[in-house]
């Protein structure tokens, strides 16, 4: 029944709203409006039977209630699992294969731009942990459909534990500084054969690849300040390292996205190829490179980084020390709700 379905949604938008008005400025003790104000009435109804709960549960039922609206809208999004070659291991949200002597790790949850959710974290550092000791003499990076990565997945924010949003940050921090470390701690080359647009974490950690293949519908984009939080991935040594502190400060403080070409301009790029020959240019390149001299490469890489290694090492510990404050921020607070709320259209 249509009318039914749109009764609803907007009492489910309704309730939303103000639970969002509770988290933020407490319990109703607003005059009641008059009967035959229908709209305010109603909206006044959820407000008042939230009753006099914390901000702090209220954050919590907010986020549990985007959380739930989330799930019912797009259903658990189904993943294919991979079984990489030579190993038993199996991913949830990666394909990951080795053919040719390149080892890939295919970010695969497609349906959300390969937004990287806890579980997706997880696996990525033990693709690169498997890769790393396996017998592939390169190792690439990609996305699924026409996404490279859209970053963080902000539903990582919606799961708050028991023992409160603190808590969040702590685990979200280790979690963030084991995953970068990750890729400080790669012995092999590294390559991003980036596919389409990126975002976020999946643009900072570039500064850490030995090459970044683009192709020319890429876009490149760390908003940052936009959510209220801050750079991680060693950006802050890397992007102002490979095209100097203005522009870093253009992405990285004012969000400004960058072209393919852009990035290829400031070094954040190795090169940039079209669309249409994008697969064919790239994997033909690195299949050719995978027939080099493994040990030769590997020690190559390993000498390059071993020269900063260490301030790597501070520089995403220092990273994560920040961000850890920003997660339980206001500022960031409203920004991830405000993303759920123009989804949910609330
Ligand atoms: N976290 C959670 N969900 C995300 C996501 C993210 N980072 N990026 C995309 N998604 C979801 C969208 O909510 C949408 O879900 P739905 O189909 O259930 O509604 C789905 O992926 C497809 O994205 P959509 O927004 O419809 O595609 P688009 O092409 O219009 O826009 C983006 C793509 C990436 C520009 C947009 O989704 C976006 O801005 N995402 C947030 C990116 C971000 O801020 N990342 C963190 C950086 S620090």
């Amino acid at each position: 029944n249509p009318d039914l379905s749109n009764l609803f949604k907007k009492k489910k938008k309704i309730m939303s709203s103000f639970k969002k008005v509770l988290a933020t400025q407490g319990p109703c003790n607003a005059p009641k409006p008059g009967m035959l104000d229908f709209v305010n009435k109603a909206k006044w109804d959820a407000w008042k039977s939230l009753g006099s709960i914390s901000q702090d549960e209220a954050r919590q039922k907010y986020c549990d209630l985007i959380g739930s609206l989330v799930e019912a809208e797009t259903g658990s999004s189904p993943q294919v699992s991979a079984q990489p070659a030579g190993s038993g291991a199996t991913y949830e949200t990666l394909l990951v294969t080795k053919e040719d002597d390149i080892t890939t790790i295919k970010l695969n949850r497609p349906a959300k731009k390969n937004a990287i959710t806890t579980e997706m974290y997880n696996e990525i550092i033990a693709a690169l942990e498997q890769a790393a000791t396996d017998d592939s003499v390169i190792t690439v990076v990609t996305g699924a459909g026409d996404f490279y990565c859209s970053g963080n997945d902000l539903t990582n924010f919606t799961k708050i534990p028991e023992n409160g949003v603190e808590e969040m940050a702590r685990r979200g921090a280790d979690l963030l500084r084991k995953y970068v470390n990750a890729y400080i701690d790669f012995p092999k080359p590294l390559v991003a054969v980036v596919n389409g647009p990126a975002v976020g974490v999946s643009v900072t950690v570039l500064g850490l690849f030995d090459l970044v293949y683009a192709t020319e519908r890429a876009t490149f984009h760390t908003p940052f300040s936009q959510l209220g939080q801050s750079a991680e991935g060693c950006s802050s040594y890397t992007f102002p390292k490979l095209m100097g502190a203005a522009k870093a400060s253009e992405m990285l403080l004012f969000n400004k996205k960058l072209t393919a070409v852009q990035a290829c301009e400031l070094g954040l790029v190795t090169e940039v190829f079209p669309d249409s020959s994008f697969q064919s240019e790239v994997w033909t390149r690195l299949k050719a490179y995978a027939k080099l001299p493994r040990n030769s490469l590997a020690l190559s890489k390993q000498l390059i980084r071993s020269v900063e290694k260490e301030r790597l090492h501070a520089v995403n510990d220092a990273e994560v020390e920040r961000l850890m404050e920003r997660w339980t921020s206001d500022e960031c607070f409203n920004a991830v709700m405000s993303f759920f709320q123009a989804k949910a259209k609330l």
